[in-house]
């Protein structure tokens, strides 16, 4: 018998950095994701092939506190696999913390779901980034679109109507704890211009809600393109960041983004309608050698089961 589970990855569509010191933020789980399967071992074993997004030194934390919590011995071996690239700022590694937990929780048939799979991830994520949020294992455990803030519940937010959106790997791979930090030091040396951003970030966040749930894809792009601009004052873009996001926008996306933590990672953005010219800017995006891909939302949450 094992215990698996399938954890996905997310985007950010509005409020990342922001998210961490308080304001609102808007997040969207995405189809790629993690697998982890867990059987019954003599003590805890943790594997992922190389390419494999999972920290696992974190991950043995989530599994070694999540049983402690059980009242029970780690005596489990958990493989872990992905279609999400690492470091691309798709929350490969909350997904993966996810994921292990979700495993191990079917395997010992816990049935943890939802923010319980979240809040055990993120013992994880706290060893990968310092100072996460916590929206990443949010949006990966409940899947859908979610407005985050932090120490609140997680809202899942109704769509007007089902969205694709366009996901661009920068190929730069970045720390999103050195960002979460370099963005700290922004705040630090202008404490109330950030405040005064923070304060605009929530209210940007509750302005995409209100786009999400018109389904108006036009005024959810423009708001996605201002908040780049924003993040780039904060240090979480580049020069590359900022032409990705041109490139998008000059193939007829209605907006676009750095999404995550930035420094490199992945452009969000919002294909122009129809599915025929959304994977026209796909194409276009490949010819030019980036990893691109359409994916739909709301997508699943992770889910847990045994074999
Ligand atoms: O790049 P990612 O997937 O690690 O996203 C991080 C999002 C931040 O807002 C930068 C950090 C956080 O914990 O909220």
């Amino acid at each position: 018998m094992k215990g698996v589970a399938e954890a996905p990855g997310k985007v950010i569509v509005s409020g990342e950095h922001f998210v961490v010191h308080g304001a609102e933020a808007v997040a969207a789980a995405i189809e790629r994701k993690v697998r982890a399967e867990a059987t019954r071992s003599d003590r805890l074993l943790l594997s992922a092939p190389v390419r494999a997004p999972l920290a696992l030194g974190p991950a043995r934390k989530v599994v070694e506190s999540l049983y402690a919590s059980m009242g029970a011995e780690p005596r489990v071996s958990i493989s872990v696999s992905s279609t999400l690239a690492p470091g691309a700022g798709l929350g490969s590694s909350a997904a993966a913390m996810v994921a292990v937990a979700g495993a191990a929780s079917a395997l010992e048939g816990w049935g943890l779901e939802g923010m319980r799979l979240a809040e055990a991830g993120l013992v994880g994520e706290r060893l990968v980034h310092g100072n996460p949020s916590g929206i990443d294992t949010a949006a990966s455990a409940m899947g859908g679109v979610i407005a985050f803030r932090r120490g609140e519940p997680p809202r899942a937010l109704r769509l007007g109507s089902p969205l694709t959106l366009l996901v661009v790997y920068s190929g730069a791979r970045r720390s999103t704890g050195a960002l979460i930090k370099r963005v700290g030091e922004e705040r630090a040396s202008h404490p109330s211009l950030f405040g005064g951003l923070c304060e605009g970030a929530s209210m940007v966040s509750g302005l995409c809600e209100g786009a999400l749930g018109d389904g108006d894809a036009r005024a959810l792009g423009l708001l996605m393109t201002y908040s780049h601009a924003v993040l780039g004052r904060v240090g979480a873009s580049t020069a590359a960041l900022d032409g990705l996001v041109d490139l998008c926008l000059s193939l007829g996306c209605l907006g676009a983004k750095l999404t995550g933590a930035g420094g490199g990672g992945s452009v969000l953005a919002v294909p122009p309608p129809g599915r025929a010219a959304a994977e026209g800017v796909v194409s276009k995006l490949r010819r030019r050698g980036y990893d691109a891909f359409l994916t739909r939302v709301p997508a699943a949450g992770a889910r847990a089961w045994r074999e």
